[in-house]
Parts: structure tokens; C-alpha cells; sequence
């Protein structure tokens, strides 16, 4: 076992993990953190992503102890302490961008990633920071759209380029 330390959703959390261990397990499994999905196990359906230092990762695919002294942020740090969703939350409810929702929580950090970089982005770019995240249910068309919606409602409420997680909840376990 080893000694890691990392912030997650903007809270200090220092753990144990096994060195074979996944970020995935440790935030589901030893975090209480069900929010992220396990799809495929192996890198293919995005629907385990989460966000390291701001970037999109498979964290099926990214060993806990690689997210030592790194930030992460899950879906669980979107939304804000009074328990307001972030508009990215808020526009796929409005837009029907999920129906079972299994996709959903990596499909928008994935959107996430793409406004703190990107507040105005083109449909052809939100199509393509959503390739590495599979939906069974919708046809994709409702989640580009909810993508859009939020982008124009950050650049509305002056959160342009806000790094996602940054009003975020606290949730840390010693
Ligand atoms: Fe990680 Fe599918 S569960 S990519
Ligand atoms: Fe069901 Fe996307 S809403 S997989």
C-alpha cells in the first residue's frame, strides 16, 4: 500500500491505495464517489471519465497512485455548495441530453474540460471532445445541443472559461 495525497473537488483527502489500484476504485470504492460510471473496464466508453488537473482521463485507465498530489474533479464537484446545478447539469436536463444516464456524468465532464478551454465552441468541436464518450440511448444530437446551451449560459452568467470544480463542493476522507 501507499500514501497518497490529492485534492478532490476541491477537498484534501489523503489515502492508502493499493499501487494496482485504479483512480476509478479508488473514488468509487473507497471514496463513496458512485457518480462516476464503470462502463468497459478498458478505456472505450468514457463513461468513467473524470477530471485530473482539469483534463479529461480515463480514470479506469489512470492509477490512483498517478493522481498523487494532483487535483481531480468528478462529477460530484460540478454542481455548488447550496446544492446549484452547474449549467452544464442544468441544460442536459432541459435538452433531454440523457435518457438511462449511465453516459452521463463522463459525457459531462468531458464538456467541462472542453468550455474551461473552449466557451464558445463550434457543434463540430463539441462533437469531436465527446468521440471518446459512448451513448447507447440518445443519438448524440440532444447532448450537443445541451453542450451549447451551457456554453452560452456560463458565457451569460461571466463564468466564460471557469475551471470545472472550482466552486465546488468539499469531499475529502482522511
Ligand atoms: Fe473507463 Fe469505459 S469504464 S473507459
Ligand atoms: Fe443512456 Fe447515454 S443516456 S447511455
Amino acid at each position: 500500500m501507499q500514501s497518497i495525497r490529492l485534492a478532490i473537488n476541491g477537498g484534501p483527502c489523503d489515502v492508502m491505495v493499493n499501487p494496482e489500484e485504479s483512480l476509478l476504485q479508488l473514488l468509487r470504492d473507497e471514496l463513496g464517489l458512485k457518480g462516476t460510471k464503470e462502463g468497459c473496464g478498458t478505456g472505450y466508453c468514457g463513461a468513467c471519465t473524470v477530471l485530473v488537473d482539469g483534463a479529461p482521463v480515463n480514470s479506469c485507465l489512470f492509477f490512483a497512485v498517478d493522481a498523487d498530489r494532483h487535483e481531480v474533479t468528478t462529477i460530484e464537484g460540478l454542481a455548488t455548495n447550496d446544492g446549484t446545478m452547474h449549467p452544464l447539469q442544468s441544460a442536459f436536463v432541459k435538452a433531454g441530453g440523457l435518457q438511462c444516464g449511465f453516459c452521463t456524468p463522463g459525457v459531462i465532464m468531458s464538456a467541462a474540460a472542453l468550455l474551461a478551454e473552449h466557451p464558445a465552441p463550434s457543434e463540430s468541436e463539441v462533437r469531436a471532445s465527446l468521440a471518446g464518450n459512448i451513448c447507447r440511448c440518445t443519438g448524440y444530437q440532444s447532448i450537443v445541443n445541451a453542450v451549447l446551451t451551457a456554453a452560452e449560459e456560463l458565457r451569460t452568467q461571466g463564468r466564460a472559461g471557469e475551471r470545472p470544480g472550482s466552486g465546488a463542493r468539499l469531499r475529502s476522507r482522511a
